[in-house]
């Protein structure tokens, strides 16, 4: 992302809107006063991109606009139709943000016709595939359960045939809760739109467990999977423990950044070795994972062992192009093969294998999430009633904010291993280099 800010210039940020926002908002918020009264957001209030940086180093004023309701909105909220749409893999907290989505448009703008789209784009594309109506009513309950009450897929076939659904429902405004593949295709979908001269707003909202999307400190769903695979890491340690020469080894998810298992790990504080898709590592050789898990039995009888889904693939013979619908590499299975390596390798361990990906990502969100859920949701009809299109909704140094979906389209975050967090990794598991 470093590189990405390097050639950025401010107009990159600039976010489009669909149509002007003429009528004055029907929001109204309790406080009289001045020091009670919600204030509306301008476009001119920003967030910085970068909050650090050296004394004297050129700022060049690159800043996000920043998230919230605007005193005046675009569509008449009695004459529209939005939609929403839940894409790619599960995620907690899915069902918070329809149902705060729904609440928003319902009770604070009076939009009375809200589509939920069922399994993903293949509902815009598919005719046979009937959205659902939404209401308070309809959504009242659905955040206490994990998954998305609207079904998700993965992929689409076109970007026509998705702009063709949204036609078929007479849609004025879609949501798209996904990961950076669902954004990618919501960037392509406005791409359509307009070229067709349609006036139809897409808006964004970042949903992954890998925490992996670019320009948002943290996607929701992500602090629930931190809890979930926490507890795995615990159950994994406490089995090694308990065993003679134990061996516990986790395998989480992230298809190609470590997020999940660095922080899985860090607040466990029970893993001796995380391993990760940013960092190489041998198995055998000096240095290698297989000497170091001898050693650490030999030092104090047990290891903890977690690993991301996507590490170590430089491990296995040939590159993999077999893709998934979403069009990510199928990687190769690095947990199971791990345990296989170890199982050989030392066969005094006694190793347990813990790969809880789907119970991870199918729980429902904890309480950290749905404040966040419901937060970005809110934003996220506030932006969309405002006007705003080909944008998601993102959050940066604690505030919410407008991100092109440009942007997000071009790379996603990796945990860099230079930074902060890795190195507070290195010290808590004192896990030497593996690689040479
Ligand atoms: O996109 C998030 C993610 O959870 C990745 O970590 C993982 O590689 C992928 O989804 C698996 O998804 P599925 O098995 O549902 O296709």
């Amino acid at each position: 992302m470093q590189n990405m800010v390097k050639n950025m210039e401010l107009q990159d940020l600039d976010i489009k809107t669909v149509r002007p926002a003429a009528l004055p908002t029907p929001l109204r918020f309790a406080g009289n006063d001045d020091h009670t009264r919600i204030r509306y957001r301008e476009d001119t209030n920003r967030v910085m991109l970068r909050a650090a940086f050296d004394m004297g180093e050129d700022q060049s004023g690159l800043s996000f606009e920043r998230a919230g309701p605007r005193s005046h909105i675009a569509y008449d909220p009695k004459r529209m139709t939005a939609a929403i749409v839940t894409c790619g893999g599960l995620c907690p907290g899915l069902n918070d943000v329809i149902r705060a989505m729904v609440m928003c448009l319902w009770h604070r703008y009076g939009v009375r016709n809200i589509l939920g789209i069922r399994y993903g784009f293949h509902g815009l594309s598919d005719p046979e595939i009937r959205p659902m109506e939404l209401t308070p009513q309809v959504v009242q309950d659905i955040h206490k359960d994990g998954g998305t009450m609207l079904g998700a897929s993965r992929g689409y076939e076109s970007e026509e045939m998705v702009v063709n659904g949204l036609v078929r429902y007479g849609i004025d405004l879609l949501f798209v809760i996904g990961g950076d593949g669902s954004q990618r295709g919501a960037h392509d979908t406005w791409t359509e739109i307009e070229r067709r001269g349609l006036q139809i707003g897409v808006v964004g909202i970042p949903k992954t467990v890998d925490n992996d999307i670019a320009w948002v400190d943290q996607s929701f769903g992500f602090d629930t999977a931190v809890t979930v695979a926490t507890a795995v890491v615990e159950a994994a340690h406490v089995e090694a423990r308990s065993a003679h020469n134990g061996v516990g080894l986790v395998k989480l998810m992230g298809r190609d950044a470590g997020w999940l298992a660095a922080y899985a790990s860090l607040a466990s504080m029970d893993a001796d070795v995380v391993l990760i898709p940013e960092v190489p590592f041998d198995l055998d050789g000096d240095h290698g994972l297989i000497p170091y898990v001898r050693h650490l039995l030999a030092k104090k009888g047990h290891a903890c062992l977690v690993v991301s889904e996507g590490a170590g693939q430089h491990l296995f013979d040939g590159q993999r192009t077999e893709t998934d619908a979403s069009g990510n590499v199928r990687h190769h299975d690095i947990g199971t093969y791990l345990r296989e390596r170890l199982s050989v390798a030392l066969p005094e361990a006694s190793l347990k294998y813990f790969d809880p990906s789907y119970v991870v990502r199918s729980a429902p969100a904890n309480a950290n999430d749905s404040v966040f859920c419901a937060r970005l949701a809110h934003n996220a009809v506030h932006a969309g009633m405002a006007g705003k299109t080909d944008m998601m909704l993102g959050r940066w140094y604690a505030k919410f904010t407008h991100i092109p979906l440009n942007l997000v389209a071009k790379g996603t975050k990796h945990l860099n291993p230079r930074s902060a967090i890795w190195r507070t990794v290195l010290e808590a598991t004192g896990q030497p280099s593996m690689s040479r």
